[in-house]
């Protein structure tokens, strides 16, 4: 599965061959000042929740795409009020898209919208294809809710902050992977602001240490996973 990252918790993975994007925020974002949101392309954007900064260019791109916006029904209902229809509200639990089965899982954090807006409740996704299964946490603590994934899901890689303060940091990140059984991590949720600037080299220690691959990926750059 390619996966493009668009810095914070914003990237793209093309599965089934359709473009899934995940929580946009890149024009907000000083770190992705080198990305131009005109040229992203989707057909599905997933938003975990409803804080700027992970829906700072859900309009914006959504409208450029096309593409249709999966999350809880309170953010797609505040989405199609800003005038964009083409949406799918979800809540916790799962459902069949034509690019494989979305499973949206709860996450503890919160979620107002930019405008003050109740954003439901904070969510995470595992995506189950033929290709490649995986889990994005969203921001989020860690959880005893994440056991329930293996019953599901035997992920290939799973997307979880590493940035601390707001969400988890690497240590807990580490044991948050051995909940959801799942060796191969891409940190999201870091550097973006002072609150979340981290040692890389020590977060991969720290998963290295636990017999655990991080990977922390550059902005702009699209890796195989
Ligand atoms: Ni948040
Ligand atoms: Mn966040």
């Amino acid at each position: 599965m390619k996966f493009t990252f668009y810095g914070h918790a914003c990237f793209a993975v093309e599965v089934s061959g359709k473009k899934l994007l995940f929580d946009p925020f890149i024009t907000g974002n000083e770190l992705a000042k080198n990305i131009d949101i005109n040229k992203i392309e989707a057909d599905y954007i997933l938003v975990s929740h409803g804080h700027g900064d992970h829906v700072g260019d859900l309009l914006a791109i959504a409208k450029n795409t096309g593409a249709t916006v999966i999350s809880n029904a309170e953010i797609t209902t505040w989405v199609a009020q800003q005038g964009y229809e083409k949406v799918h509200p979800m809540n916790f639990g799962a459902r069949e898209f034509d690019f494989g089965k979305v499973h949206y899982v709860p996450a503890q954090h919160s979620s107002g919208l930019p405008d003050g807006s109740y954003g439901g409740n904070p969510g995470g996704f595992v995506i189950r294809t033929s290709e490649i299964s995986f889990y994005f946490s969203g921001d989020t603590c860690l959880t005893m809710d994440m056991q329930l994934i293996p019953r599901y899901a035997k992920l290939d890689v799973a997307i979880m902050p590493v940035g601390g303060n707001f969400t988890m940091d690497a240590e807990e990140a580490v044991i948050a992977a051995d909940f959801v059984q799942c060796n191969k991590v891409v940190g999201v949720h870091f550097d973006t602001f002072g609150y979340i600037v981290i040692d890389h080299d020590k977060a991969k220690a720290t998963f290295a240490a636990a017999g655990k691959e991080l990977i922390l990926p550059e902005i702009g750059k699209t890796i195989t996973l």
